[in-house]
């Protein structure tokens, strides 16, 4: 499968490499970044999340990729599309999602790389839909997905299954962004 990457104006959406991993579990050690995500158990853990993503990469061609910021830092997170586990309330299913370490929040990188991200899912994968999803209370991830023109039904709000009972980050909203609604509104 070739492993594509994607260059934007300020980033490069690539593979992920061994040199990721130390600032990947330094991020993933932010309890800011981590607000509403369950924390890795520890180094092997993060490590083995990085080695998903990339192995889905290696996979498909596509996933959520490495976020580097040219000129300013090789690794700032990451970005992508990718294929919703079978768990998942709305498989079979491609979602959207990014995470940045907390230097490099505000600066309009997550929704730069989500524009690419989709232009990717809906030009060169031909999907008809992506969506994403996130905790209730996580609204500067809803930001970026009102940004980059998604949606959401209230009546689509789950609970999401991996999250264990009675944790404030089990309820989760859903964002919707099909093919031929991208930039009506342009
Ligand atoms: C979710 C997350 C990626 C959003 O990051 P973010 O920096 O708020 O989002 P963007 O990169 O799109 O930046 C938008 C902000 O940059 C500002 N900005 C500055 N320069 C900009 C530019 N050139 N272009 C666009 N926006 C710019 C925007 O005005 C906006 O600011 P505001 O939040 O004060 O309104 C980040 O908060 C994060 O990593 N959170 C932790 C992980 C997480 O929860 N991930 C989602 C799980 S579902």
């Amino acid at each position: 499968m070739k492993t594509h990457s994607i260059t934007t104006p300020r980033l490069i959406l690539r593979q992920w490499r061994d040199e990721d991993l130390e600032p990947f579990w330094a991020m993933g050690q932010d309890a800011e970044v981590m607000e509403f995500l369950l924390p890795y158990a520890d180094r092997a853990d993060s490590d083995a999340n990085a080695v998903r993503l990339r192995n889905h990469i290696d996979a498909h061609g596509f996933g959520f990729w490495a976020l580097e910021a040219s000129g300013v830092a090789p690794f700032i997170g990451f970005a992508g599309i990718l294929n919703v586990n079978d768990a998942n309330p709305f498989y079979p299913a491609v979602e959207i999602g990014w995470r940045l370490a907390r230097p490099h929040w505000g600066k309009g990188y997550a929704s730069e790389a989500a524009e690419a991200a989709l232009t990717f899912g809906f030009e060169t994968l031909k999907l008809d839909e992506i969506i994403a999803f996130t905790v209730l209370a996580n609204i500067r991830s809803q930001a970026v997905m009102h940004r980059i023109g998604m949606t959401r039904n209230p009546a689509d709000d789950f609970d999401h299954p991996r999250v264990p009972d009675g944790s404030p980050l089990k309820r989760h909203v859903l964002y919707r962004i099909a093919a031929d609604a991208r930039h009506l509104d342009d």
